[in-house]
């Protein structure tokens, strides 16, 4: 961690000042308190809205109104082929080849479609390893995958737990819990990042394991997307799904994406839930019965492409294609230690504990930081809404604060600090 640090507005503004990415925040809209942009913290739930996202619906719906169904071939950008402009833009956020990545759907239904294909039980072989306190949504899919399957749900899910007293979970843990399950272990599921303590863990090192004793790995990448700089084709990865709506800014609910790696892609026998979308191109429009895949992640897709919400996906994956996941990175690092640093001054100026419940260290997290307030309740979150600083909670005392490289500025992590010590106090 940097040492320089200082809990100065100067110092901030200076940062602010030197940041390669600082004009990237003129380009969202930040919702307004008392005349000024809210301090935004929460990222990792609901990114900001980009200024061109309106510009970008706008144009769909003024081409529908012009156009009516002529708008599949004849619009600005042709909702025909609508979905195939996203590979391009997806696939490097994720570190994939753009064929290995799709756009459809929402992040559960995605994760669904890649079990039925990826979460294969047979005989002995039937359980899923997933991480300590899984985004629920996920348990769900699993508990479901497990029925659908005709087991119980004791027979299939395996939680991964941290050692007694943790909370972060050891990657060398995971490794030998998979070694143990071995030829019991069909799938490994884990959040690329914890939603919860902001853990990234190592995907690559999990995924090699999981590949050593026969098993499949693939990632819901809802918090890793966008924020950190995952490689999902050079880790060998064989699934993965994120969504939109947080660090890729796309708008409440807005569509997904999934990733099949490329050795999938021609193995016709595996079961996919099909629709046309997914059909050879080539002959998808001869309306044929008889399945025939995309030798691509396209084989997944089951629909025509939502074209309205993919206008606000597109509208934000064009300011990604501005800079890099790299870039992105770096200040992130520099953005969240600065927060960490700040966190550590709040603590010693009131005196209220403070625990970092997420990993300190670059490799083991992205640039969310959750931090237990100690005997505080969701006052604490009310209070600082009140004073224009959006964060969120998590029971039982957790706040999570996600300082985004995109749009947040040292100024703001300043900020935080300098609203929070009156309310500590
Ligand atoms: C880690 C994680 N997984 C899954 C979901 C559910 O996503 P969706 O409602 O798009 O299916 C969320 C939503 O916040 C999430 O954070």
């Amino acid at each position: 961690m940097e040492t320089h640090f200082k809990m100065h507005l100067s110092w901030a503004r200076e940062q602010d000042a030197k940041d390669p990415l600082k004009d990237f925040r003129k380009e969202y809209l930040f919702p307004q308190h008392n005349g000024r942009d809210v301090l935004y913290f929460t990222g990792n739930s609901l990114g900001l809205q980009p200024k061109g996202v309106q510009a970008a619906i706008d144009q769909e719906l003024q081409d529908w109104a012009t156009l009516g169904v002529e708008g599949h071939f004849e619009a600005q950008h042709p909702w025909f082929s609508y979905h195939e402009d996203f590979a391009p833009l997806i696939a490097p956020i994720v570190g994939a080849k753009e064929k290995e990545v799709v756009v459809m759907n929402q992040l559960t239904v995605n994760m669904h479609l890649l079990l039925i294909s990826f979460y294969r039980p047979a005989g002995k072989r039937k359980k899923i390893l997933f991480e300590y306190k899984p985004f629920p949504s996920d348990h769900y899919a699993f508990e479901s995958q497990a029925k659908l399957h005709g087991y119980t749900t004791e027979e299939v899910l395996v939680e991964m737990q941290p050692r007694e007293g943790e909370i972060q979970i050891k990657t060398e843990d995971i490794i030998a819990k998979i070694h143990e399950l071995g030829d019991e272990l069909a799938t490994v599921c884990f959040g690329g990042v914890n939603y919860y303590t902001g853990q990234w863990f190592d995907m690559k090192a999990i995924t090699v394991a999981a590949h050593e004793v026969g098993a499949t790995c693939g990632f819901d990448l809802a918090h890793a997307a966008g924020n950190v700089p995952v490689q999902l084709h050079d880790w060998n990865i064989d699934f993965a799904c994120w969504c939109s709506y947080k660090y890729l800014n796309s708008g409440p609910g807005g569509v997904s994406g999934a990733f099949v790696h490329e050795r999938h892609h021609h193995n016709k026998a595996l079961m996919r839930l099909a629709g046309w979308w997914g059909h050879n191109a080539e002959t998808r429009f001869l309306m044929q019965p008889g399945f025939d895949p995309m030798p691509s992640a396209e084989a997944w897709q089951l629909s025509n492409a939502p074209v309205l919400s993919m206008a606000a996906h597109r509208a934000a994956l064009e300011l990604f294609q501005k800079t890099t996941m790299q870039h992105l990175r770096t200040k992130s690092l520099l953005l969240s230690d600065y927060l960490i640093f700040v966190i550590r001054e709040i603590e010693k100026k009131t005196g209220q504990a403070m625990e970092i419940i997420s990993p300190i260290d670059h490799a083991n997290r992205g640039c969310q930081v959750s931090v237990r307030v100690k005997g505080r309740n969701k006052q604490l979150v009310k209070d600082l809404a009140r004073e224009g600083v959006i964060v969120d909670w998590r029971e039982p005392d957790t706040i999570r604060l996600a300082p985004v490289p995109m749009y947040n500025s040292f100024e703001d992590v300043y900020r935080f600090g300098e609203v929070i010590i009156p309310l500590l106090s």
